[in-house]
């Protein structure tokens, strides 16, 4: 039988390739190996996102974004946290097993703190329950789906030590298995994608290349890398170079290779190479983002998909809470 892993995608803004080759596609790749679950925690993200259209937006961006990145909703369960109430029992009843001490120790309810003591504000301003309590409301995500591996980055490993210590609690309280203690599966080796100024592509910076951005968008976005003032006819390194790095992610073992022989060679510019980058990664997003516009046109089609998706796991979900309940006595 294959193992479970569970994915969590916090809807807080559009994808950019960043994302895609950072946390889509390493993510997609474990339906392969693992029993995969995926789901759009807009719970997490209601922490930060006051603003009603901008969140119903974004959380149809994403789940269109992961649909028309590869992801199968017949072969895996794919569902939104929202839609999935059981979470809110589960969340509920691991408090009860949550000591006060281990949220006081949660990296970012404790950078909150310290940001407060350093401006010299009340310590807990601007740190809302939502924020404190995360752990748990991620603890239940987890383990509402009997999940064996949850593939994260090292920010959030933490928040997976957490899940174990709490279903540890409830086990050992009721001396038996009633919650699958989850592993993390730090993801070492995947590629920090640089933005259009060089730094990590990020949101927060403003340098991104939208995953779905249309054509014209897409090439002008490009053509706005920052170069060097290195002429065409100079030899140039393809390593220290960020479309060279941008290309191979997105063209063959072969295509790199002779890029970086071009880029040695001498004779071509910035502005061939911005080209031959744009050609590669059209073709690549080309189809996804025709995908993506069509789901996006056809609100009920995604709406259908999602909640077919919170039918599957709800069936797993209440099996859960059920366990949960009988070994609690709240049954
Ligand atoms: P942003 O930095 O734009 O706010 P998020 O923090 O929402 O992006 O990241 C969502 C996921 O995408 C995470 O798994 C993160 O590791 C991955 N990711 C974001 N930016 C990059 C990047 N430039 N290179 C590789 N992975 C990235
Ligand atoms: N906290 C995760 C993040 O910020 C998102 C998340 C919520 C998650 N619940 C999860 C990830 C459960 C994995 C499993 O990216």
């Amino acid at each position: 039988m294959k193992k479970i892993s569970l994915t969590g995608i916090k809807p807080t803004g559009i994808l950019h390739i960043g994302n895609y080759f950072g946390a889509l596609k390493p993510a997609l790749g474990l339906a392969r190996d693992y029993e995969a679950r995926y789901f759009i925690a807009d719970y997490h993200a209601l922490n930060t996102m006051k603003d009603p259209a901008e969140l119903r937006d974004t959380i149809r961006q994403v789940a269109a974004g992961w649909l028309a990145s590869g992801l199968d909703p017949e072969r895996v369960v794919f569902y939104r946290q929202s839609s999935v109430p059981e979470t809110f029992e589960l969340s509920t009843m691991l408090m009860a097993f949550t000591a006060k001490g281990l949220m006081n120790r949660a990296h970012a309810y404790k950078a909150a703190v310290e940001e407060n003591r350093e401006k010299g504000n009340d310590t807990d301003a601007g740190v809302n329950m939502g924020l404190f309590t995360y752990p748990v409301l991620m603890a239940a995500d987890i383990l509402l789906f009997d999940s064996d591996v949850v593939p994260v980055g090292k920010d959030q490993v933490q928040h997976i030590e957490m899940a174990q210590d709490i279903a540890q609690a409830v086990n050992a309280n009721y001396r038996s298995e009633v919650l699958k203690i989850p592993q993390a599966a730090v993801e070492e080796q995947v590629a920090v994608v640089p933005g259009l100024d060089g730094r990590k592509m990020s949101k927060s910076y403003g340098n991104v290349i939208p995953l779905f951005a249309p054509e014209k968008e897409l090439r002008a976005l490009i053509m706005r890398i920052v170069t060097n003032s290195q002429g065409v006819e100079e030899s140039k390194d393809p390593e220290t170079s960020r479309i060279y790095q941008l290309y191979r992610l997105f063209a063959s073992a072969e295509e790199t290779a002779a890029l970086a022989r071009r880029y040695r060679e001498g004779g071509m510019g910035w502005g061939e190479a911005k080209e031959a980058l744009f050609s590669v990664a059209n073709r690549e997003l080309a189809p996804l983002r025709e995908k993506f516009n069509g789901l996006m046109a056809d609100p009920a089609r995604l709406d259908g998909i999602l909640g077919a998706g919170a039918e599957k796991a709800r069936v797993i979900a209440r099996a859960t809470v059920s366990r949960m309940r009988k070994a609690a006595g709240i049954d």
